[in-house]
């Protein structure tokens, strides 16, 4: 068997480790709405670390693992090994302080491996990256000091978002630089970072700037992203700058009603807020980047298909229906949204593999004569 092939079949457990996390944790969200669904005997730990499941099981996890792909050295795959079983040991049930420490110790480990790449590649899109893996790291640590997990949403947020743009800015490097883009957008990343550190001190005045600096982002991408131009070619960059403008419409959202309905704390505003970010944003930028993440990971070719708009589709309905039923009380409408949105995120896996499945094989290579 050659090193790739090995390199490939090695990340799939990492992979799976991912993908349990996302169905432990959307399970157990469901069960929180409430909805009437089993649970592994006497395991709550679904329900109580629904939002750590998603964050760190999943999403710290694929990014770890995406990360490491690619890079020089094996150790860079300790981040999501160490936040996949932080993740596994929540998922098993298993209670005390050890799942908070692996994730901990992962997210300081990713965060290692962004300043390696800064050292590599000392530009914007890597500094940023490595503030985001930071607010992770720092979220990890207040959730592992008992701050409440609504007082941490605000650096796993931070961790989020600036990934994200991070990337986005990778991807726009190639375009023509525009005089306004720098300036205007370290301007908006100084109110969202004013925003963050301040939740830590004075909740109301950082969550609002936060908010307010949300706003201001969902402005630079929508201005300066390559998305809008990318939306009058066809295929999949097409499908990728759909997906990508719904989520920034999200983006700004959340933004608002954060800046509106501050402080976090539980209830219907809280899901409102964190679900237009979480599910809207981030689930529209996987969703916009999984036909070419996933193949990355495993290095094969980009995958796509038409089908891929159902799923987006289906999200952006589903979120509809639970923003408007958290902000108008109905817990029916709630309900069905949130329904709707957990059925988005597995129509979304049964197309991604069978588009993998499915794919046409490479032709044959003609024998040489
Ligand atoms: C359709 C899928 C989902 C369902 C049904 C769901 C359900 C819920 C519910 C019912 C709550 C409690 C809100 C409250 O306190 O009143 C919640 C909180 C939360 N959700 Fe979700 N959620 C889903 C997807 C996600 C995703 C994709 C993420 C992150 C990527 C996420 C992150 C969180 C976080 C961080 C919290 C706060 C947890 C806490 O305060 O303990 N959720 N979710």
């Amino acid at each position: 068997m050659n090193a790739n092939v090995r390199n490939r079949i090695g990340r799939v457990p990492l992979l799976l480790l991912g993908m349990s996390s996302l169905v432990a944790g959307i399970w157990g969200g469901l069960v929180r709405l409430p909805l009437n669904l089993p649970l592994p005997a006497n395991n709550a730990n679904w329900i109580t670390f629904h939002g750590p499941l998603m964050v760190c099981g999943f999403l710290g996890t694929l990014i770890g693992l995406e990360r490491a792909v690619g890079l020089p050295g094996r150790w860079m795959y300790a981040a999501p090994l160490l936040t996949g079983a932080g993740a596994l040991a929540m998922v098993s049930g298993m209670m005390g302080h050890w799942p908070l420490i692996l994730i901990t110790l992962g997210s300081a480990v990713f965060w290692i491996v962004t300043l390696r790449v800064v050292k590599m590649q000392p530009v914007p899109f890597t500094w940023l990256m490595s503030a985001g893996a930071f607010a992770w790291l720092a979220g990890n640590v207040l959730w592992w000091a008992d701050w409440p997990v609504s007082r941490v949403v605000p650096w796993w947020i931070a961790f989020l978002a600036l990934t994200i743009i991070g990337e986005r800015l990778d991807l726009s490097r190639f375009q023509r630089p525009s005089r306004w883009s720098a300036p205007l957008l370290w301007v908006a990343i100084g109110v969202f970072g004013a925003g963050l550190l301040l939740t830590a001190f004075v909740q109301i005045p950082g969550e609002r700037l936060l908010g307010v600096g949300m706003i201001l982002l969902t402005g630079w991408l929508a201005r300066f992203d390559i998305a809008r131009r990318s939306l009058r070619q066809t295929a999949l960059p097409r499908f990728m700058a759909s997906a990508l403008l719904a989520g920034y419409g999200w983006l700004a959202l959340s933004g608002l009603l954060l800046a509106w309905f501050s402080p976090l704390t539980s209830g219907l505003r809280y899901d409102a807020i964190l679900h237009s970010f979480f599910l809207g944003f981030v689930f529209s930028m996987i969703f916009a980047h999984a036909p070419v993440i996933f193949p990355a990971v495993l290095m094969v070719m980009p995958i796509y298909t038409p089908r891929f708009y159902s799923h987006v589709i289906l999200l952006q309905v589903g979120l509809i229906c639970r923003v408007a039923g958290d902000l108008s009380t109905s817990v029916a409408l709630r309900k069905w949204g949130a329904i709707l949105a957990a059925l988005a995120v597995a129509l979304f896996l049964v197309n991604t593999v069978s588009a993998f499945l499915l794919r046409p094989s490479p032709p044959a290579r003609k024998p040489k004569p």
